[in-house]
């Protein structure tokens, strides 16, 4: 296996993408490109599933649409029957438009634009998602307007040091808030959420998290507001990073916890994200430039594959992938400037030619989305399953993979 990935083997010199060999994956094709592996995401989901689902009897997965949001992707994910967590107007058509039933759609964030409440309400989302207190006289009234009752979630702060995003409930906000909740009729609160931080793989960190969320649990029931589910929002590490083992540790140890702290409710949710197509993503690229001091310049950089996406990258020198990769290499992007670094010091193969092609792994979350607008042309996106290769993305005929 390379990286861990049951569906990227090397065999006799030969690498193969589930059932397609590179070989054929670069037949007519030129680098950068970026391969998706369909059963990698079924799998992610199906192991998910059967840990959450044996753990809590009460279980809710919506993907994070922001990791991916490839129409392909998401009707995957869907065909699972994971619901959908989005936080804007494309995401909420591209879920409606693919089938997602609005009983699985959980919608809003930081900015909850007038029509974007309007579409969420006359849909009837399962729960629109509330960061500003302020905002749930807004979705009142649009409610009232409309003649439907909607049910919301409250992002709570994580309290995680500088966050800023949610909800602090201190004694000014939960009189402030149970007030709100008594006037506005149109709209009930159902669940808390608080999501911490990305790359989360010890229990330490969930349990920091689900404190947090007990801690709201308990102030909003003394101030005789009850709450029917909690979310905890996503945070875990592409698959191949966190074994079978230590997500079931970490679910076995939360619903542990949660009787510990006496949370009773009805459902509990989680809105994974990296963990379910983190390492179905792969980039293959090819080396442009090599310097005396072992710097590698790849024909992709941080435009497409940004820092910003957290991805627990690992290279490999696909064509050389029988040599031992454990001489120091810095690799560098192809953006005109010093800080396009994609990493220092990896440890890869002694010989380095310009031209070998690079397998970069566990790019299929945030990269995309987190992508910028630098001028090169965007890669052609492939999606592999079994035999079967789909161009799903060419930038000549597609231009853009944003949503509108
Ligand atoms: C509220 C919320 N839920 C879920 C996610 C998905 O996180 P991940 O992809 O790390 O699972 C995020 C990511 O930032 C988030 O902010």
């Amino acid at each position: 296996m390379i990286a861990g990935n049951k569906y990227l083997l090397k065999k006799d010199n030969l690498i193969t993408f589930d059932s397609v060999s590179l070989r054929t994956l670069l037949e007519g094709s030129k680098t950068p490109l970026m391969v998706l592996l369909e059963n990698k995401i079924r799998d992610n989901i199906q192991t998910f599933n059967k840990i959450f689902n044996s753990v809590f009897g009460n279980y809710q997965g919506f993907y994070s649409f922001k990791a991916n949001f490839l129409p392909e992707v998401c009707r995957i994910i869907q065909s699972e029957g994971i619901g959908a967590e989005i936080v804007g107007i494309p995401e909420l058509n591209l879920a409606l438009r693919l089938g997602y039933s609005s009983d699985k759609i959980i919608a809003g964030g930081p900015y909850l634009p007038d029509e974007f409440i309007e579409k969420c309400v006359i849909n009837e989302v399962r729960e629109i998602i509330i960061y500003n207190i302020n905002d749930i006289k807004r979705v009142n009234e649009i409610s009232e307007k409309y003649g439907k009752s909607q049910n919301l979630c409250l992002r709570i702060n994580s309290q995680k040091f500088g966050s800023k995003l949610g909800i602090i409930l201190d004694a000014k906000t939960l009189s402030k808030l149970k007030k709100l909740l008594q006037d506005c009729e149109n709209v009930c609160l159902k669940t808390i959420l608080s999501h911490r931080a990305t790359q989360m793989n010890n229990f330490e960190q969930f349990r920091i998290n689900l404190e947090n969320v007990a801690q709201a649990y308990n102030q909003l029931g003394n101030s005789g507001i009850k709450i029917e589910n909690i979310n905890l929002g996503g945070g875990f590490p592409e698959a191949v990073v966190i074994p079978e083992k230590q997500l079931k540790k970490i679910a076995l140890n939360l619903k542990e916890h949660m009787e510990l702290l006496e949370i009773n409710v009805n459902q509990i949710y989680f809105e994974p994200g990296r963990y379910f197509v983190g390492d179905a993503g792969i980039f293959l690229t090819e080396i442009i430039k090599i310097t005396d001091d072992r710097w590698i310049f790849l024909n992709i950089g941080n435009n497409i594959c940004p820092k910003f996406a957290r991805c627990s990258l690992r290279f490999y020198n696909a064509s050389k992938i029988d040599a031992s990769h454990k001489f120091k290499t810095s690799i560098a992007g192809i953006i005109p400037t010093d800080q396009d670094i994609l990493v220092k010091d990896y440890f890869f193969t002694q010989s380095l030619d310009e031209g070998d092609i690079i397998i970069i792994t566990n790019v299929g979350a945030y990269t995309l989305t987190f992508s910028n607008r630098f001028p090169y042309s965007l890669p052609p996106i492939i999606l592999v399953s079994g035999t079967n290769v789909k161009k799903i993305f060419d930038p000549i005929i597609d231009r853009d993979f944003s949503l509108q």
